[in-house]
């Protein structure tokens, strides 16, 4: 099943209706695209798996937090989950209503806590004594109630990286399941706290559902052990993480094609993972089927509705090895240096059937060895100047990127049916290096020889 979210026409790869070529010819390299109807594709389909379930979609902000992004799953009646304040502000800014956000996340300060307070938020979710300790006071002050789903470690072993399992006893995330019984079996009033209900979050792309149903079980058993104790819960958050696919491996689809499989493939997931849900909440001898419910996907509903579009800069023959060097860096893009990440590369030209693929090395220009984004990848033959894409780069992408280098930061573009509409401009020079300050001691005099530039710090200092 194909969706047409990415595919080839005339050999030119399109994004939607719009050809990916035309976009760097109008916004240069490197650059991020969405597709504003994958990404509603995704969000119907995931809300539609759950109708009839209680359930409020707290997109996870930290995957993609272009505003552009949120206000169209926002539209769509999606919430937000978010971990700390400027996604907070983010959220508000691009619309989501203050009840429909989840503050989550391990260490927020106590004016991250006020400003969700101040919001009025649906609900934070503790993940320690002392944070909930703070809260409460914080709340008190204010003279509110707070909202509170206390986020368990269930000890389940998510079975996905290393780098982004979270759900085991050992993980700093969430309180052990016990403490967390009984500190509020012992503690049924806590001043400007109102605990509602219980979250877990056991890692990020998961790829199976078993795990899921393993920790959901034990976050059900908890629920109605705690209401049977008289406790007035009413909440269950069951956290994100549902995995989609960055190897498009489908024999006989051309690499555009595949990059569109992917989206379909996520769909295959969510099916299976709603129904798993539905047959816990279903289920007479849980005794949750009045509970709410949060979700809070991020990868899920981006992931794949992006891409990164770079130039190759160089090709360069060294020894046995073909570099080929591309104008993204692991600033712009760091998942396969920091995760060994696989993101798939496809030529925005389409290259002629029987094409001979060789192996090459894809590296970006930073001076560090660690910015390679494939080793010995098969492609098709690749020339200076020609343009490739990273696919699945809409989650954990654009948000990962850093000036390091001082390279500026990528524009970022969304494309919907046959309109595009640039949705981050790329950062300028004078924006990334004009925050820098010239301490007093150093302002007096330029060195000699220097460039009458230099002057700039100086103005905008002044300016400031
Ligand atoms: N809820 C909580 C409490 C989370 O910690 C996360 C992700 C999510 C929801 C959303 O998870 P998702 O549905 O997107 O898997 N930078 C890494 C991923 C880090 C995920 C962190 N937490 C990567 O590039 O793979």
């Amino acid at each position: 099943m194909s969706s047409h979210f990415f595919s080839y026409r005339e050999g030119r790869l399109h994004a939607s209706d719009v050809a990916l070529e035309a976009l760097a010819a109008e916004v240069g390299t490197p650059f991020y695209c969405y597709s504003a109807d994958a990404l509603e594709h995704g969000y119907r389909f995931f809300a539609e798996a759950l109708s009839g379930l209680p359930a409020t979609i707290c997109y996870a902000l930290k995957a993609n937090s272009n505003q552009a992004v949120i206000r169209t799953f926002a539209a769509l009646g999606a919430g937000a989950d978010v971990v700390s304040e400027g996604e907070l502000r983010r959220a508000l800014a691009a619309g989501v209503p203050a009840q429909k956000i989840v503050f989550a996340g391990v260490g927020k300060t106590g004016n991250e806590l006020a400003a969700g307070l101040d919001a009025g938020i649906m609900q934070f979710n503790v993940e320690s004594l002392s944070e909930l300790k703070l809260l409460s006071e914080v709340a008190t002050a204010r003279g509110v109630t707070a909202p509170v789903a206390l986020r368990v470690n269930p000890d389940v072993d998510a079975g996905t990286l290393e780098k982004i399992t979270t759900g085991r006893a050992d993980s700093k995330f969430g309180i052990d399941a016990t403490q967390a019984r009984d500190f509020l079996l012992a503690n049924r009033e806590i001043p400007g706290i109102r605990v509602e209900g219980l979250a877990v979050h056991i890692g990020s792309q998961l790829t199976d559902v078993a795990p899921y149903r393993l920790a959901f079980e034990r976050l059900i058993a908890l629920y109605k052990d705690l209401r049977g104790a008289g406790l007035p819960l009413k909440r269950l958050d069951f956290g994100g993480g549902i995995g989609i696919d960055y190897r498009h491996r489908v024999p006989g689809l051309d690499a555009a094609d595949r990059a569109d499989h992917a989206v379909s493939q996520a769909d295959a997931r969510v099916s299976a993972y709603a129904e798993m849900v539905r047959g816990l909440i279903e289920d007479p001898k849980n005794g949750v089927g009045d509970a709410e419910l949060v979700f809070e996907p991020g990868r899920l509903l981006v992931g794949n509705a992006g891409m990164l579009v770079t130039r190759v800069i160089y090709v360069k023959d060294n020894g046995p090895r073909r570099f080929v060097i591309i104008d993204a860096a692991m600033n712009d893009l760091i998942r396969p240096s920091l995760y060994e990440a696989w993101h798939e590369i496809i030529p925005l030209r389409a290259p002629a059937a029987g094409t001979q693929l060789r192996p090459v090395d894809v590296v970006g220009p930073v001076c560090e060895s660690t910015d390679t984004f494939a080793k010995q990848r098969p492609l098709p033959p690749v020339g200076e100047g020609d343009l490739l894409a990273f696919s699945s780069a809409g989650a954990y992408s654009f948000v990962m990127a850093s000036t390091y280098n001082s390279r500026p930061l990528p524009p970022e573009i969304l494309v919907r049916g046959g309109r595009h509409a640039l949705v981050r401009a790329r950062m300028d020079y004078d924006t990334m290096i004009g925050q820098d300050r010239l301490p007093d001691w150093l302002e007096a005099e330029s060195p000699e020889g220097s460039d009458p530039s230099a002057g700039l710090a100086r103005e905008r200092r002044g300016a400031a």
